[in-house]
């Protein structure tokens, strides 16, 4: 089994843990309320809670915490500045999300980021109009950092048996009799692309980890109860059974392609995967990106230190010519052959009803797609 980031899994969960009367509360945003849970249950090792001013300005500057190992995203905990003087160093805190306590910190540090340094870093943009800087520059200005325990864990409304955490995905992976797993990020239904690449690695490895992100993302991306669907109506159909396993990632999405690429591989590592896939545009989002940034990013990075063997994948579209899915690698034939389609694409077919055809999505996805998509319109008006 692929060892986790920084050599052992991080567990800081004690459902046992009392927490003081008086303490002060520190309330946690959707973003903040996630990444607790990714902390405690070791999805995001070797942290153990939220990024103090050292391991902040070391990853936002270099893609490393203090001690040299590889991390691109910073996890923060942002307070309002009138939260934050009511806080001494060395005092433990309330982590609340809507009046429950679900955590405890030990304050260690207190500091006042360079948003726009951040942004520029982390997304190569400042433009606020990037949903990642969007929320970057919304969230409060402050930021605590500490050791983190989880003393009670979100609540799992839906698909609540899709939900393994790191040592029980690792523990599945050894039931399965998997040496070799790839995982797989996505915030979309999983259309013929998807499935191309997908199935392309699972020639060469053991298992699939099928890991669709289903935190807080951006407003027009397909909600995940829909997305969870589609994967298995997907699965049960097309999948051989012994080779895949589905189960989600709570993370909320960020946008920030390339830095995010690495992250996403690395948190996989930690849930137990040996390869993981990385294909065109990854986390990215409108034209901030180019296509493959997100592959080029891991030559920062030794292939030892990320310790997860990165497949990279180009465009996959399905050829008329061929009657096949294919790459610029494996297909002769022009553009004009080709049928991939945005996703923009997609959601005004959907809105409409129409059905994407076939050779974009299997039919029983797009059925589901448009059938989920309309409730929603009628139910949002959106
Ligand atoms: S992401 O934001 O989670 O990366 P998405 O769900 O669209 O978005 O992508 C999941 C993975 O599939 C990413 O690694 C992405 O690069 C890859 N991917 C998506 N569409 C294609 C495609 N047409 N060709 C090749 N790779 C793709």
């Amino acid at each position: 089994m692929n060892k986790p980031h920084g050599g052992s899994l991080v567990d800081r969960v004690d459902l046992n843990f009392k927490p003081e009367q008086g303490n002060v509360e520190v309330t946690l945003d959707s973003i903040a309320l996630s990444d607790l849970e990714l902390l405690a249950t070791g999805a995001y090792s070797p942290l153990n809670g939220f990024m103090d001013q050292e391991n902040y300005q070391a990853v936002v500057q270099g893609m490393r915490l203090s001690n040299g190992l590889p991390w691109s995203i910073p996890i923060t905990l942002p307070v309002e500045a009138k939260t934050a003087s009511n806080i001494r160093i060395g005092e433990t805190v309330h982590l609340v999300h809507e009046g429950t306590v679900y955590g405890v910190m030990t304050v260690t540090d207190i500091f006042t980021p360079d948003k726009k340094e951040e942004a520029k870093q982390v997304y190569q943009t400042s433009d606020s109009s990037h949903p990642g800087v969007k929320k970057l520059m919304e969230r409060a200005g402050i930021y605590l950092g500490g050791p983190i325990t989880l003393v009670k864990f979100p609540p799992k409304d839906d698909f609540q048996e899709f939900f393994l955490e790191p040592i029980q995905t690792r523990q599945k992976i050894t039931e399965l009799g998997w040496n070799t797993v790839v995982g797989f990020q996505t915030r979309n239904p999983v259309h013929r692309a998807h499935e191309y690449i997908q199935k392309t690695a699972l020639e060469t490895v053991d298992g699939l980890l099928l890991h669709p992100l289903v935190g807080e993302t951006k407003a027009g991306d397909i909600p995940s109860d829909l997305r969870m669907e589609c994967y298995q109506v997907l699965l049960e159909n097309y999948y051989p059974k012994r080779r895949v396993c589905l189960s989600v990632f709570p993370a909320a999405m960020r946008y920030a392609g390339p830095r995010e690429a690495v992250f996403h591989a690395l948190v996989r590592k930690n849930y137990g995967c040996t390869h993981f896939i990385v294909g065109r545009d990854h986390a990215g989002v409108g034209d901030y990106y180019g296509t493959y940034d997100a592959q080029k990013i891991f030559n920062h990075f030794s292939a030892e230190e990320i310790g997860i063997e990165i497949l990279c994948f180009e465009n996959s579209f399905y050829c008329l010519k061929c009657e096949a899915m294919g790459t610029a690698k494996t297909c002769p034939h022009n553009q004009e052959d080709h049928i991939s389609l945005s996703g923009t694409k997609v959601r005004a077919m959907l809105k409409e009803g129409k059905l994407p055809p076939k050779q974009f999505s299997r039919p029983e996805v797009a059925k589901k797609l448009v059938e989920g998509m309309s409730k929603k319109f009628v139910e949002t008006g959106r």
